[in-house]
């Protein structure tokens, strides 16, 4: 596709900036987020005491550790599968307990970053040289029709972080599908959701005061200034978090303090910005048993089981084929 100028989209990205800062309201994707300073700064993030998701979800992980392997192992053995891998510190709980056990099972971490694999295959080869490890490098969609014909065995699927809260329902929904399809009748979704719960506490994971979340969610401006040779003024925006206690969603803004025109040369684009006008760059949807089953069963899913923290703040359910 081209803009208006003729000028040819190189990139996905170029494409979807393009369209983002020419619509009214604006908006950009989250996933546009994590480049290398973006995967950093969400390694800061889920270190802040305010950004409670990976706590709790690492918590589940210690206190639930048998039970959990339990269910995942088969008699003849498993292929873990866990999409959007990172740094595996949450999975890693659960792979010592299954080399312990010596129980039979190959990981498959699957990511888009090579260089997130390697990592994660070098610090594995480390702490657990025991565990096989077979990364899969690649988008999820593209892994997950590669895997359906991975049948030789029951297959545990692992979507961990709550991840999913980045997508509207009816994109969770198709999500859902699609893994849904890749899964045999004894085949495994494990998947964390972050729960509904006092809107001050979600407020404040999301909007902590050293500012790294700011950081997080104006690195998609840094990026279009660094990757289309933009003149994003970051320090003319503020990030803005707000949260609907009626439809679980909270979502992220950045905000322009005053009037002003950006320009991106790469995508022949000027971007007039009114004062106080705002680009939507996020949403971090919360959930509760009702909403999960309910995507479940439009993805044609069941809940077999669940787990959550003491605090009730987040949950990790089992699903099978329904
Ligand atoms: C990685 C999508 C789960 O929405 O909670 C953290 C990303 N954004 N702080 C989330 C994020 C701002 C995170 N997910």
């Amino acid at each position: 596709m081209k803009n208006n100028t003729n000028t040819r989209f190189t990139s996905a990205f170029e494409e979807d900036v393009y369209t983002g800062l020419t619509s009214y309201p604006k908006h950009l994707s989250s996933k546009y987020f994590y480049d290398k300073k973006g995967d950093k700064l969400f390694q800061e993030i889920m270190n802040l005491p305010e950004y409670y998701l990976t706590n709790c979800e690492y918590n589940i992980f210690k206190t639930n550790t048998q039970e959990i392997a339990d269910a995942f192992a088969g008699a003849n053995g498993f292929d873990l599968i866990e999409l959007g891998a990172g740094d595996g510190k949450k999975t890693k709980l659960l792979l010592r307990y299954l080399a312990d056990k010596k129980i039979n099972f190959d990981y498959l971490p699957v990511d888009i970053s090579q260089n997130a694999l390697d990592k994660l295959q070098e610090s594995l080869k480390k702490e657990l040289p025991s565990v096989s490890v077979k990364p899969q490098q690649g988008t999820y969609f593209k892994t997950l029709e590669r895997l359906a014909d991975y049948n030789t065995r029951k297959k545990v699927i692992l979507v961990l972080g709550s991840n999913i809260g980045n997508l509207l329902h009816k994109d969770a929904i198709n999500f859902l599908r699609q893994i849904q399809e890749a899964m045999s009748p004894d085949d495994m979704l494990f998947m964390g959701f972050d729960q509904k719960k006092n809107p001050q506490t979600i407020l404040d994971a999301y909007n902590d005061p050293t500012g790294v979340t700011a950081a997080f969610n104006k690195n998609v401006l840094e990026r279009i200034n660094i990757e289309m040779d933009g003149n994003f003024d970051l320090d003319s925006f503020i990030h803005w978090e707000t949260y609907n206690p009626e439809t679980g969603t909270a979502k992220s803004f950045l905000v322009s303090k005053e009037k002003q025109t950006v320009t991106i040369k790469n995508l022949d684009l000027t971007v007039n910005f009114d004062a106080w006008e705002s680009i939507h760059t996020e949403i971090s949807q919360k959930y509760d048993d009702t909403v999960v089953e309910w995507l479940a069963s439009q993805a044609d899913l069941k809940v077999i089981n669940s787990f959550t923290d003491e605090k009730d703040y987040y949950k990790n359910y089992i699903f099978r084929k329904k």
